[in-house]
């Protein structure tokens, strides 16, 4: 397991490409798992960043007339802009360009070099390259002659490089693997790791000295290290390999590396492999999900046609947008974005669901009881919200355990769902009788501390919208400082609070 720390990573995305919703799909869910496990009290280190070095890199920038750094400068706040607009709560954001990055792999390098297995050795390379991938492919590995990632043609490349022994580890990572089935999350994925294992591993070339843009080998700097080792090595930089030893063994190994599954070769076989040889414990997990299409089609890593997250953001919002993608498609699994069924989920979930309750229900407690928590005080009168609310809550946190990030989010809708069925169930709008001001004062505790627990449960999925929520509910504590479990017992809201009906949380949006 992690040490103290629940410590999870985003993979470091190319500053080059165009950020699109595929690596921002990548990026909200590691967020929304990051926060849950915040809002259990864990201390939590939730990493990401960018992947600065490389050909494709160089060549970037020499295309624009730039040095590299000046390009990689330009083009990296692009994607911390996103993740800003995203309420991505990073905790640390690492560029490969920066010296703490350059120790860290100079020294998994040396351990590497110098562990008496010789697992570092100097050969010749010749393969076929793309750049855009930064990874050589065989013949049959390629579609009609094309990177089967990209299509995009591949070139013939000859150099001298070092290679890492990456053959010599098929057994340990079987044994580890065999010791550890949580390992490589999901399962399909982990039969496909599996199986290239046992189909035999090839060294691979962990430097280049056809160009200099990355990190020198210590020992021969003439090769600059390959972008892959490089990049990898960014987890264990931010957790203080290279500088910090006391945190290093509080934070490593990593809990979970969220990553998506074109890059699980690298992930779940590369790097453990380079750990074990520098004597470095492998990551507790790699978490491999599926691939976002647009309209059915691939948006390719570098495909600039691929749909930006800011023109998603500006119609439905941060919290909708983000909500969108982690309940319509299983994790693990490929969906394809389509724009109707966004606004079809938000206005039903969100609009009509749970945006519809709080409405009425702070609209009621305004006009009744000028805005005021009520005392609870017919027995009854809560039907089954309460072990509806608890018996779903409970469910929400076991799947958010196990990274079934849908069935938490259905799990919470069936709290709204069955909140708002209870008003219609009541009627309260049509208790007009002085006599039953005790039963409206009973079913209006009930709604409103239902909400209360809702607020608790969103707020990993909508930061925003839940704290707007806790607000008008009037809760003077934070949010941020709510624990799970006990935050989402029911009884919590205490009457005599001031509650505020405020701007609508999800307004309608037109089919348009
Ligand atoms: N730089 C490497 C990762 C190095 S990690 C040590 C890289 N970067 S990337 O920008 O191309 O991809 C970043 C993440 O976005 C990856 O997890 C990738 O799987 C994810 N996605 C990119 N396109 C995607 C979709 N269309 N759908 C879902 N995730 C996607 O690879």
């Amino acid at each position: 397991m992690g040490r103290d720390v629940f410590y999870i990573t985003t993979p470091i995305y190319y500053p080059n490409d165009v950020p699109h919703i595929g690596h921002a799909y990548n990026a909200v869910a590691t967020d929304f798992i990051a926060r849950f496990h915040r809002l259990r009290g864990e201390e939590v280190f939730h990493l990401t960043g960018t992947d600065e070095h490389g050909l494709k890199i160089q060549r970037a920038a020499k295309e624009q007339g730039m040095t590299a750094q000046e390009w990689v400068d330009a083009m990296e706040p692009r994607w911390r802009e996103v993740w800003a607009r995203l309420d991505i709560a990073y905790d640390d954001y690492i560029r490969t360009t920066e010296p703490r990055h350059t120790a860290a792999v100079q020294e998994l390098l040396e351990a590497v070099h110098d562990n008496g297995k010789d697992d570092i050795y100097l050969g010749t390379y010749e393969g076929l390259y793309c750049v855009s991938c930064e990874a050589y492919y065989t013949e049959d590995e390629l579609i009609d002659g094309l990177c089967p990632i990209h299509e995009r043609p591949v070139e013939r490349m000859v150099e001298e490089n070092y290679f890492f022994r990456l053959s010599a580890y098929g057994d340990r990572l079987l044994e580890h693997y065999e010791a550890h089935p949580e390992a490589i999350e999901p399962e399909t994925r982990r039969n496909e790791v599996l199986s290239t294992i046992r189909s035999g591993l090839q060294d691979f070339s962990i430097s280049r000295t056809t160009f200099d843009w990355g990190i020198p080998l210590p020992w021969d700097p003439k090769h600059v290290c390959y972008v892959w080792f490089d990049a990898l090595t960014n987890y264990i930089t931010a957790a203080g390999y290279a500088d910090a030893p006391e945190r290093f063994a509080r934070m490593w190994p990593a809990n979970i590396h969220s990553i998506g599954k074109d890059i699980l070769r690298q992930h779940a076989i590369y790097w453990p492999a380079m750990l074990m040889a520098g004597n470095v414990e492998p990551p507790t997990q790699v978490w491999a999900h599926g691939f976002l299409t647009v309209g059915g089609k691939k948006m390719s890593k570098t495909n600039a046609t691929g749909v930006h997250p800011f023109e998603l953001l500006d119609v439905f919002g941060v919290d909708s947008y983000r909500y969108y993608f982690m309940r319509e498609i299983q994790f693990g699994q490929d969906g394809s974005f389509s724009y109707e069924a966004m606004v079809e989920r938000h206005n039903a979930d969100l609009a009509n669901g749970l945006g519809n309750l709080t409405s009425r229900v702070l609209a009621m407690l305004g006009s009744h009881f000028d805005g005021v928590v009520p005392e609870f005080s017919v027995a009854g009168a809560e039907s089954d919200l309460p072990s509806v609310t608890a018996e779903a809550a409970a469910r929400y946190q076991t799947h958010m355990q196990g990274v079934e990030l849908s069935p938490a989010l259905t799990a919470t809708w069936e709290i709204v769902a069955r909140a708002n069925h209870y008003l219609v169930e009541k009627e309260p709008w049509k208790i007009k009788d002085g006599s039953r001001r005790d039963e409206l004062a009973s079913i209006l505790y009930a709604s409103a501390e239902t909400l209360r627990i809702l607020a608790v449960l969103i707020f990993p999925i909508m930061p925003r919208a839940a704290s707007v929520l806790w607000s008008q509910l009037g809760m003077r504590e934070p949010i941020e400082d709510q624990r799970l479990p006990h935050a989402a017992e029911w009884g919590g809201l205490a009457p005599g609070t001031t509650t505020a009906k405020g701007e609508s949380l999800f307004p309608r949006l037109e089919t348009e």
